[in-house]
């Protein structure tokens, strides 16, 4: 296992520390140790709303707190259940603008009990920096996450 999916484990086994604060934890490191990362956050299902509502993030404030299902890139990946990387955000029709800054996104579905509960959303101010071990780590990550909720 890699150092940062041990320091990943290490966070969200953790006892002395609720979701909400694992998850806050999770972005902070996550945004600390990947540096085309520099938007990281967590989106989950309102309720029983069609829609996603912002949990915890690291990056500039965005106005997209809560999100329909089926809008942006995240409103899409809680339909489809499946992971959108997007290599240059300019690219999309159905794309919600966080910062002017952000030039490509990845967001990577989060299933408990085999539904769809919550995603996690990269943003990056590189064009087309996501690779293979990204979507790899954030896969496993979103496995790992999902045991804790
Ligand atoms: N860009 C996202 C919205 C969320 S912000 O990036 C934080 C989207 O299109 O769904």
């Amino acid at each position: 296992m890699s150092e940062l999916k041990k320091r990943l484990s290490f966070i969200l086994e953790s006892p002395k520390h609720n979701t909400e604060e694992k998850l806050q934890k999770v972005c902070a490191l996550l945004d600390q140790e990947i540096s085309h990362f520099n938007w990281t956050g967590f989106y989950f299902k309102n309720g029983d709303k069609n829609e996603l509502k912002l949990g915890p993030y690291v990056g500039a404030e965005t106005d997209h707190t809560i999100i329909p299902y089926g809008k942006g890139i995240c409103g899409q990946v809680a339909v489809s259940n499946e992971t959108f990387i997007v290599p240059d955000v300019h690219l999309q029709d159905n794309y919600l603008s966080c910062s002017i800054d952000t030039k490509a996104e990845i967001v990577v579905p989060i299933f408990k009990n085999g539904e769809n509960v919550g995603q996690i959303d990269i943003d990056s101010h590189t064009i087309d920096p996501f690779t293979k071990e990204d979507l790899e780590l954030l896969e496993w990550l979103c496995n790992e996450v999902s045991k804790i909720l």
